[in-house]
């Protein structure tokens, strides 16, 4: 890897003969001439390394314009390391330079094996510094993610949402996944990634739902040290980790609205900028995104900004509800059987003919991940070497209310629907008490016209 250097120094003839000198060495150098020069570079490039002159004019040796432009420097970055160039027999003003936060300082004319010397060490110093705060930053990650488990597609319904991904998974197009709860978004997100031209960098998560918006643009672009009270070290954040990854962002519809216009700015120009620096940085991340929720809605509802709608779901997909996919339950409930007849040193290796009946007669409002639970509840209560319908604790009546029915009010049967069938049910009812009276059902539930007559379509009302 090549560093970048960046030379200051009002005497041309340094700076070539500097640059030379770097150049033969390895390092690509730009060289400038005054303080508001340094001060522009740095805002516009990155470097690894500033060497600077302390004095801009001919007639002067105080050192107070690159004592100044050190101070400066260190407003906006604790961490680049600055070498003074100082006159000869100043050693006070090389003190003083070190003490506004220069790492070292070299006599001029410079020595040529000391300026080498010096450059390496400090490099490597800080290269050390970045690649520890980078791993600080992926481990916390890597214990909130979990690693991928069997994947099941079975169902024809699966299997088309399967050739989708296949299609789309090694083009750099956003995803937004879409689906009730626990029917494999976030798994989903993960094989798209393994999937892609992208799978040897990072994958890294970030769940919308937990964030609010005080720490938003700290978790997402990171910060500098100093940029707000507790922000005690420089951080990265994970669209920089994600960089020549794919950054997922779980419960998209939770993107507090104030931030959203930042995101989108960030998703296409690719640029960022930490939290307490003015500098753009850049990071090539692919976004996969998650939600149960109904953007759409939300947007007619302005809750979520268009624009950045379409700039998350250049591609949308749709994992259908387990109870519309039959074919993929038997597969599920034998692979979590064999996970949890494992996990619990049991020996039970069969689920019995009723049980499967049973289990393929109820909705899941819960999905996979409920079936996964049920399974393993089940492992633990079963008495012989067959799971039996009986060890699966499901509630009778939920098996066998398939349909919505509005004159269905009983609280067990709305617990068992999913929050899909429960809304479905709950706008029947309201509009059956207003005697069709669309406006003011809408009201009286609190939805927007459009969404509302949007929602009666849906639920063929
Ligand atoms: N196709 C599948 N094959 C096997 N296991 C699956 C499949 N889909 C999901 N699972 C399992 O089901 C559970 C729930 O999946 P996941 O967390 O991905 O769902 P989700 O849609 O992201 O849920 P939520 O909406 O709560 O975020 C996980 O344990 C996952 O491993
Ligand atoms: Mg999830």
């Amino acid at each position: 890897m090549s560093y970048k250097v960046l030379l200051a120094d009002d005497d041309k003839n340094i700076l070539a003969a500097l640059k030379l000198q770097l150049k033969v060495e390895g390092f690509s150098s730009v060289p400038v001439t005054s303080p508001n020069e340094v001060l522009s570079a740095l805002k516009e490039q990155d470097f690894d390394l500033i060497l600077m002159d302390l004095n801009y004019h001919h007639d002067t040796t105080s050192g107070d314009e690159g004592l100044n432009l050190i101070s400066e420097i260190r407003k906006n970055d604790q961490f680049i390391p600055i070498v003074a160039m100082t006159g000869w027999g100043t050693i006070d003003i090389a003190v003083d330079a070190m003490r506004r936060g220069a790492n070292d300082f070299i006599e001029k004319p410079c020595d040529n094996n000391r300026l080498l010397n010096i450059l390496k060490n400090l490099l490597a110093l800080s290269e050390s510094q970045k690649r520890s705060q980078r791993l600080a930053s992926e481990n916390e990650l890597l214990r909130s993610s979990s690693q991928p488990q069997h994947w099941t597609c079975q169902s024809d319904a699966m299997k088309q949402v399967m050739t989708v991904v296949n299609n789309v998974a090694a083009t750099d197009i956003n995803i937004l996944i879409t689906g009730e709860n626990g029917t494999g978004k976030s798994q989903l997100a993960n094989i798209i990634h393994q999937l892609s031209l992208r799978k040897a960098s990072s994958f890294i998560t970030v769940n919308m739902g937990a964030i609010n918006d005080a720490i938003f643009e700290s978790e997402l672009f990171g910060h500098v040290k100093g940029s707000f009270t507790d922000a005690k070290a420089n951080r990265i954040g994970r669209f920089e980790l994600a960089d020549n990854g794919s950054l997922f962002m779980d419960e998209v519809a939770n993107i507090p609205l104030g931030q959203q216009a930042k995101l989108l700015r960030v998703l296409e120009s690719g640029e960022f900028e930490k939290l307490g620096s003015s500098k753009s940085q850049k990071a090539s991340v692919r976004i996969i995104s998650a939600t149960n929720a109904d953007l759409e809605d939300m947007v007619s509802d302005k809750n979520f900004r268009q624009d950045l709608l379409f700039r998350l779901n250049s591609i949308e997909i749709n994992i259908p509800p387990l109870r519309d996919r039959q074919a993929d339950i038997p597969v599920l409930a034998n692979n979590f059987l064999k996970k949890y007849n494992h996990k619990y040193q049991r020996n039970i290796d069969k689920i019995s003919v009723s049980a499967m009946d049973k289990l393929l007669a109820y909705q899941w409002p819960g999905n996979i991940r409920e079936l996964d639970h049920l399974i393993e509840r089940a492992i633990l209560m079963a008495t012989s070497t067959e799971l039996q319908a009986d060890d699966l604790l499901i509630k009778a009546s939920a098996t066998q209310d398939k349909n919505i029915s509005p004159n269905n009010e009983n609280d067990e049967d709305w617990a068992q629907l999913s929050m899909e069938q429960a809304e479905g049910k709950l706008i029947a009812l309201v509009m059956k008490r207003f005697h069709g009276n669309a406006k003011d059902a809408a009201k009286s539930l609190g939805y927007s016209k459009s969404s509302f007559y949007r929602r009666l379509e849906k639920f063929g009302l």
